[in-house]
């Protein structure tokens, strides 16, 4: 029989099955313990096997679990739309349900179009985007996705619109300080919608903070700064896509919020429950809101059998309820000694960048940190780190293909928020350990060895 819900592009039989989950910890059907270092796929913000969350479950499953959203309206879905509304910076106001970030980002394309034809700019149709991005597997947002490896054999059934660089200091050529950087990579955009011409660019969307494909690479905020300004002088819709980053992951509630910067649409998933329920949001400034409301002209016609579903909402609302200040302040604490227990592998000659906010923390692998080289995709660098640290108990998140598509190795690490001191150290102790043994050079070794890996 083949299954295909097994990690990365091919089948794993020997994958763990995991029976058991609770905190930071899964346990599997042999009764291993493994440390959850990336949340799943940083999705379980809260931990795993949160009993308050189990009864607001069974509680809202005993009301009411479905109804059509179509001919009804549902308590925790206008509950939950308003916390959000309380908890996104404003003008963003009103949230759209589905089931999946990717499907979020569907409807924020959708939105900025149907938001731009209903104020008769018919000819905005054209949404930006940027390489080294991921914004989901379905067609519109693969479209937008700059990861070959997902996109490639599909490209036939892609739209593929207009991409600017990737938001990657670490491999940008740009001159001057962090900040003048930042501002010049942003202008790309500028010169991105001059060229296809303001008249047809509907919207930009970007991740804050790129999570699976380049590894919690971000440019400092005069980035996102510059990019409101940019969107704002030519009419178009700024998507932030904060599906990973989203609900106090590096943080902030937002990722946007490093920036004091709003976007017109913000879209949400993973933490939006915690990992509970499959459901995610395209939160719309009210601008936007407004143009679909129920008195107006227009309609957005768009939707799912299980948007706005009272369970997933319950669960939601009640997840979304628990991120406060107290929670951020444990992600910045927890963020910051994670950060420190992996400051050995600083000066590392195969470590090229150690980067993230929060509890959300990326390390790029690299044949040689002087030269930024990458190391040969044939080494399969990543996944042989991430294979090494399951062995030792430690589940991460392994990344390629940050380069040039495949060449470019990083590990995501995105633990629980409520992931302990010791198990904080036992994550960093094991990667490092993982990558003094694949690169067959130790941490406080100088010089690169002979033929790494
Ligand atoms: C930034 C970002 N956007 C969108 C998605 C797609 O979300 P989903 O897998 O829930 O469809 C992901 C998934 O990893 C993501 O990280």
């Amino acid at each position: 029989m083949t299954t295909f819900y097994k990690w990365g592009s091919g089948t794993n039989p020997d994958a763990p099955r995991i029976e058991h989950a609770h905190d930071e910890f899964l346990i599997t059907a042999e009764g291993e313990r493994i440390i959850d270092a990336a949340s799943g796929a940083l999705v379980v913000n809260l931990g795993h096997s949160v009993p308050d969350v189990s009864e607001r479950m069974r509680d809202q499953s005993e009301d009411v679990a479905y109804v059509s959203t179509s001919y009804f309206r549902n308590e925790p879905a206008d509950r939950l739309s308003e916390r959000l509304a309380d908890l996104t910076p404003d003008p963003l106001s009103a949230s759209f349900f589905v089931g999946s970030g990717s499907e979020a980002n569907e409807a924020a394309i959708k939105l900025a179009r149907a938001y731009h034809l209903a104020r008769g700019n018919e000819r905005k149709e054209t949404v930006i985007c940027r390489h080294g991005s991921y914004h989901g597997a379905t067609l519109g947002a693969l479209s937008l996705s700059g990861k070959p490896t997902r996109t490639a054999p599909f490209v036939p059934l892609l739209d593929r619109g207009p991409r600017i660089p990737a938001a990657y200091p670490y491999r940008w050529s740009y001159e001057g300080t962090p900040e003048e950087q930042a501002i010049a990579a942003a202008r790309e955009l500028d010169r991105a919608i001059t060229r296809e011409g303001p008249e047809t660019v509907a919207a930009f969307i970007a991740e804050p903070v790129s999570g699976s494909t380049l590894g919690a690479a971000h440019p400092h905020p005069a980035y996102y700064r510059e990019v409101r300004r940019i969107c704002d002088r030519h009419d178009v819709c700024f998507i932030a896509d904060e599906v990973m980053t989203g609900f106090g992951r590096t943080g902030e509630f937002f990722a946007v919020d490093h920036a004091g910067v709003t976007p017109d649409i913000l879209t949400v998933g993973k933490g939006i429950s915690g990992g509970y329920a499959p459901i995610a949001a395209a939160i719309v400034s009210k601008d936007i809101a407004e143009t679909f409301d129920a008195d107006s002209d227009h309609s957005f016609a768009h939707g799912h059998t299980f948007s706005a579903n009272p369970l997933s909402t319950a669960i939601a609302d009640h997840v979304v309820g628990r991120y406060d200040e107290d929670v951020l302040a444990d992600v910045r604490e927890r963020g910051s000694a994670l950060r420190t227990a992996l400051s050995p592998l600083e000066g590392h000659p195969n470590v090229g960048e150690i980067r993230g906010l929060g509890l959300m923390q990326g390390i790029e692998l690299v044949a040689n940190a002087e030269t930024k080289h990458p190391f040969d995709p044939e080494k399969t660098v990543s996944k042989r780190l991430f294979e090494r640290c399951l062995s030792e108990g430690v589940y991460v998140y392994p990344g390629s293909g940050s380069v040039d598509g495949r060449a470019g190795d990083h590990l995501l690490l995105g633990p629980p928020f409520i992931t302990s001191p010791d198990s904080i150290e036992t994550i960093a102790e094991t990667v490092i350990e993982a990558i003094e043994s694949v690169t067959g050079n130790p941490v406080s070794s100088g010089s690169v060895a002979d033929n790494p890996v």
